[in-house]
Parts: structure tokens; sequence; C-alpha cells
């Protein structure tokens, strides 16, 4: 087989500013060495995020200018309707400026304190979401997705018997609704099979309890699900995500992922009545129903890029860049959990750091040696994000702690990723001088955007 190209040609660049050495040591330690406060151009590549960082296509920057911004009821809001309901066969849509509005309002119109919130993985803003309203959002990832050495399929799968459990414990009237995220983020960007997403349907249809997708990246997992699922490889992504979303109630959506948009999102449900309650507080946070908290141009810009992302060229490629890192890093010896993910390559930082403790935050040490050695910028997925602090200041650690290298779509090429490869080759050679940190200020919620940390010698 020939080598798998980029389906597409660059027709605008970008510079990106290349540093020192001594220049990044400065900057992480005016940014509190939490590389989420540096500025962005001391980052020679940045893969922080996949969500809002892709380029847009011809075709996109196009639509910009057919933008409505007509206040109610615009071409451009009919549009973005026609197309997520062609995708989604979803009763009401309701635009949104990004996944997390979409989050709130489903949190602050269905959930009551002491309510449970199951799903495979929260994101850390699902998380935060639901528990900002008192209820509990709790993991039921199956077994396989904490075993990050273990190559299997669908690691991103919700456990179903953990999840009958929880039923069963709790009550049906504690649940108001379960959530499955595909893939899912912070289990590793794993994929969910079809089978699972209709298994966890079967199990809260006997309960009536609701079943709501987060969305992010429903083309990629559809992609998953063609790849690796007996009986999908004839149909396309696009008939894969329909029936993924046939089994949902509802589903928030963040379109800075496979909305392949640097803004944006949705909520959707069949409901009446829920759609009732949305559509009240998104008129009170976000905006008149019909732009959200959206432009007419991104409701444009949004329509044309989900399309886009269930384009099977563009997962081709997308996947074959994450499995070239995979299939690298294997060769250096470097632990990242595996299979590699739809979006990210996600380091085990456990693995890397065997003798820093997750007080000590290994994850941190990791992103932060990978920023000064070569200006690349990744996040932590670990204890750090994920793990509680108790107002006595003793920690709870996250189950895994992972560092996440995360690909902006359509962004970077090949040799930005061997670039990456000899950093983190460097990274892995000089791991024993690597220290952890502690932390020295941090806020209430969603401490590991804003918090400082320092060395521990
Ligand atoms: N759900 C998942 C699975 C996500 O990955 C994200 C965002 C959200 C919800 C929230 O969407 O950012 O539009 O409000 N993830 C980004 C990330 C931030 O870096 O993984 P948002």
């Amino acid at each position: 087989m020939k080598t798998i190209i980029e389906p597409f040609r660059i027709k605008m660049t970008e510079p990106i500013r290349l540093t020192s050495r001594e220049e990044r040591e400065q900057a992480l330690a005016k940014a509190h060495n939490n590389v989420f406060l540096l500025d962005a151009e001391d980052c020679c590549i940045d893969l922080l995020t996949d969500s809002g960082t892709g380029a847009m296509s011809t075709a996109q920057w196009a639509a910009m200018m057919l933008g409505d911004e007509s206040y109610a009821g615009s071409k451009s809001w009919k549009k973005f309707e026609s197309v997520i309901k062609d995708i989604t066969g979803t009763k009401h849509v309701f635009p949104t400026h990004q996944g997390r509005a979409a989050e709130g309002i489903l949190a602050q119109t269905r959930l009551k304190e002491g309510d449970i919130v199951p799903n495979n993985s929260h994101f850390d803003t699902t998380r935060a979401n639901i528990e900002f309203v008192g209820a509990d959002a709790i993991d039921l990832l199956c077994q396989e997705g904490l075993n990050t050495n273990l190559e299997a399929s669908f690691k991103g799968n919700m456990d179903l018997e953990k999840l009958t459990r929880c039923i069963e414990m709790n009550g049906r009237e504690k649940i108001p609704f379960c959530m499955i995220t595909v893939t899912n983020n912070t289990g590793g960007g794993q994929p969910v099979s079809m089978e699972n997403i209709r298994a966890v349907k079967t199990v809260l249809k006997k309960h009536g309890i609701p079943l709501i997708i987060d969305a992010c990246r429903f083309a990629e997992n559809a992609y998953f699900i063609h790849e690796l699922e007996a009986g999908y490889q004839d149909k396309t992504l696009l008939e894969i995500a329909q029936e993924m979303f046939s089994y949902a109630d509802a589903a928030t959506m963040s379109c800075k992922k496979d909305g392949l948009a640097n803004i944006g999102g949705f909520l959707i449900c069949n409901d009446d009545d829920w759609a009732e309650d949305f559509k009240n507080l998104l008129i009170l946070r976000e905006g008149f129903p019909t732009y959200g908290g959206l432009a007419g141009r991104d409701l444009e810009i949004i329509a044309v890029g989900l399309m886009e992302a269930l384009e099977y060229d563009y997962q081709v490629y997308r996947h074959a860049t994450v499995m070239y890192l995979g299939k690298k890093l294997e060769s250096l010896g470097i632990p990242f959990v595996k299979p590699v993910g739809g979006h990210a390559v996600f380091l085990d930082a456990k693995g890397f750091l065997p003798n820093i403790p997750p007080a000590q935050y290994p994850g941190v040490g990791l992103v932060n040696e990978i920023y000064i050695d070569g200006g690349v910028r990744c996040v932590e997925l670990g204890s750090v994000m994920f793990g509680k602090r108790d107002e006595d200041g003793n920690e709870t650690p996250a189950a895994l702690e992972l560092v996440r290298l995360a690909f902006p779509r359509r962004v970077y090429t090949q040799s930005h990723f061997d670039y990456l490869l000899e950093v983190l080759g460097d990274v892995w050679r000089n791991r024993d001088a690597i220290c952890g940190y502690r932390i020295t200020y941090q806020p209430k919620f969603l401490r590991h955007f804003t918090c400082h940390f320092e060395k521990i010698a």
C-alpha cells in the first residue's frame, strides 16, 4: 500500500515562532509551571487540545460569507438545524457557544442535589457542571479501559454490570439520565462500540432512564466502528453516526472537535418537555433559540464541518497520523495507552516516571519537561485534572496518570510529528532527572486550568 497522504493541500500558512531552551525555561517559570498559563506564541507545536484548534476547509471559509446574521430564524440556522437533524434524527436542536454550555443547561434543568449521573468517563467540564448543581458524576468504564497496556478494540465501553448495579443500588429516581462519551476522551480517546451503546440503551430502557450521548468526537467514534466492529464495513460514517444517535434521547456536543469549527456546540433532545426547559434557559444564558451563543457564520461553518468530519478519507488520514506516532513510540519503548486514541496519543506518566508518586503529579513533571525540551505543549490528564482535594488538603489521586498529546485537525504535517518524536525520545532518555511538583495555588473548580505549581527538588 502507498503512503497515506493528507487529503488536502495548504493554501494559507501561519508562522510558528521557534524558541530556545532558555526562553522556554523563562516562559514556564513566568507561567507558574502550568502550561495553560503560557503564551501560545511561546509554544512551537501546540498539542494542548484538539478543541477549536482545527484548520477550516475552503468550503467552510466560503460558507462563512453566507452567514445570515438575522436575530431570529436565519437561513444559517436552518442549514445548521437541518444537518444536525440529518445526522442525529433528533427532534429539537439548540445551538450553544460550546459544549460546556450545553452541559450546563442539561445539568441545571434536569438535575438536583443528590442525583447521580453515570457515564463511561465524564470529561472535566461535564463533571464540573454536574457537581455544580450538587449531583454526583460517576465513571463506570469497562475494566479493559483501566488497563493502559491492554490492546483491545473498544476500551471506551461502559461496564454494563456496574451500570446495572448502580441503578439497583441507587434507584431509578436518583438517576435522571445516564451519559456515554464517544470517544472516551478521559480514558485515552478510546472508542465505544455500537454493541455497547445498544446494550447500555437496553439496560436504561428497562428502568426508564434516558441516554445522553456526549458526542464531541462522534465522527471519530463512527470511524472506529467502521474499522473494528463486525457488520459496519459496508456502511458510510454518516449511516453509522445515525445509528449511534438513534439510541440516544439527547446529546451534548462541542463543535470544536468533530464540528471542525473553532467555536460552537449544541444540545439536542427528543422530549418536548425537556426541550421547553432547555429553550427557556438557553434564551437566558446563550441567546435566542435559532442562534444560541453563535453568529450566523459560525452556524454555517459548523453545518459544513460536521459533514466533512464524516468524510472517510479525512478520517483515514487522521487516524494514520495517530497510529504513526503510536508505532514509533512503541519502538522507542515509551509507555503509552494502547491502542492509540482517535484524537490523541496518551502517554502513561506512571509508567514513564514510576518514582514520582501521584501526589507529586508525575503528569505535570512530564508535560513540563516536554515543553522545556522542544517547545511542545501538551496536557496532564491525571491527578491534577481528575484528583480530588478535601477540605483538610488530603488528595484522592485519579485512576490513571496520563499526558495527552492531542492533535488539532488538519493543522500539522508529517515533519511536525517527526520533530515531536525527537523531543519525546530526548525526554525519555533523560527521564531520571524529571522532578515532581506541588500545587501552591488552586481555585475551587477545574483547578488544572489556573493552578500554580512549584518543583519539588
Ligand atoms: N465533552 C468532552 C468529551 C470533551 O472532550 C470536551 C472538551 C467537552 C465535553 C466540553 O466541550 O470545550 O466545547 O466546552 N474537551 C476539550 C479537550 C476542552 O481539550 O479535550 P467545550
